[in-house]
């Protein structure tokens, strides 16, 4: 088993990486966390993969089920969940097992941060993208009306469990959306990494990827640990993630996977930090490479306007001031405040 560590003082916790470990689960959280009543959050078509691996380990609790999909963020949701754990008598002893992806991870998160003004919760995230990035690093919370995670707190979880062989039932198309974060991780913290990457995504049928998850989760360990609370290092896990959230709004959410909106924000970014003299044309070639390799289709034409709507609405703005994540060589992120609105456009025009 390979084991990462959030370092934050006395709330620092591990990650642990192993296959097979679903099954070692009730032994590992007796020996954390005692006896205590387990209150697993989760949706049913989760549940109908994962419950029977999980009864057969031995682990017992109530179960909550939860609306599939991003509907589970809602507002009205967190209350029934919160209610339903008055009604199984749950106190200040219960602790949550979120199980899931990043909706099942955000939501039950923030059901532990706020439920009797917060109870443990570990997670055992279920696709890629929670495995290397929403499960880790404590932010947790709900959608509104008005916009996506609107309302959340951060309220780091006691451990992560990742069992890779839980993929095998993922949708090849949402494990290929996660490795779009995956290739981030190298694109702003490790450039050996990503060239290991490039050549592993060369054949995605024998992709490593454990060792591709225990990286990234390294790297987002490292940064979380140095900032919880992004007030600096932190943000450059937003690398692609400013025009990527612009493009999925303007999309509309669930016209386009996560994963893919990014990747066209990294090939934007990276074309914005090569006209700044920052990222030399042969690197930012090489990732556009990369991120090619995961094979997604091209972006359907976008409209100026509304992305640049987009960008400044987005929560990476602060005081009116855009921080943008641009790479200062591949493998060293950094966010300055100068990227124009002129060149956020002219970028969008490298994607067709
Ligand atoms: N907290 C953070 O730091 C953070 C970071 C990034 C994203 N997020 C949030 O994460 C959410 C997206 O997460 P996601 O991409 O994991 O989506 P998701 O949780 O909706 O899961 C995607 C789909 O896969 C299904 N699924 C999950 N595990 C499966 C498995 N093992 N086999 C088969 N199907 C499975 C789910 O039922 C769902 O239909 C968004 O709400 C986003 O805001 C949070």
């Amino acid at each position: 088993m390979k084991t990462v560590t959030v370092e934050l003082d006395e709330r620092s916790y591990p990650i642990h990486v192993s296959k097979g470990l679903l099954e070692k689960l009730p032994e590992i959280l007796a020996q954390q966390n005692g006896t205590r009543s387990w209150v697993i959050i989760s949706q049913s078509s989760i549940m109908e993969l994962l419950g029977s691996r999980l009864k057969a380990a031995g682990l017992h609790g109530h179960e909550i089920i939860v609306s599939e999909g991003e509907r589970a963020k809602d507002f009205d949701e967190y209350r029934r969940v919160i209610s339903q754990m008055m009604k199984m008598g749950c106190d200040r002893s219960s602790t949550i097992l979120a199980v899931g992806g990043g909706v099942v991870g955000d939501l039950a998160g923030f059901v532990a941060a706020t439920f009797m003004r917060g109870i443990d919760c570990f997670q055992i995230p279920t696709t890629l993208l929670a495995m290397v990035d929403s499960a880790i690093g404590g932010k947790t919370g709900v959608n509104l009306p008005e916009g996506k995670n609107l309302v959340g707190v951060f309220h780091q979880p006691e451990s992560v469990f990742i069992d890779p062989t839980i993929l095998e039932s993922l949708p090849r198309e949402e494990v290929v959306s996660g490795l779009a974060e995956v290739v981030k991780y190298g694109a702003i913290r490790d450039r050996d990494f990503l060239a290991w990457l490039s050549s592993e995504l060369d054949d995605l049928d024998a992709f490593d990827l454990e060792s591709a998850i225990t990286r990234s989760c390294a790297i987002k360990a490292e940064v979380v640990s140095k900032d919880e609370k992004e007030r600096g290092l932190r943000r450059i896990l937003n690398f692609g993630h400013t025009i990527g959230h612009a493009v999925e709004a303007h999309l509309g959410y669930g016209n386009i996977r996560h994963g893919e909106a990014v990747a066209h924000g990294m090939n934007c970014a990276s074309w914005i930090s090569e006209q700044m003299g920052l990222l030399p044309a042969a690197d930012r070639q090489f990732l556009s490479d990369t991120i090619a390799k995961l094979s997604f289709l091209p972006s359907p034409t976008l409209d100026p306007s509304t992305i640049l709507n987009y960008v400044h609405t987005d929560k990476k703005t602060e005081g009116g001031v855009l921080n943008f994540v641009v790479l200062d060589g591949l493998g060293n992120a950094t966010t300055s405040t100068q990227v124009s609105d002129k060149l956020i456009v002219e970028s969008l025009a490298t994607l067709s």
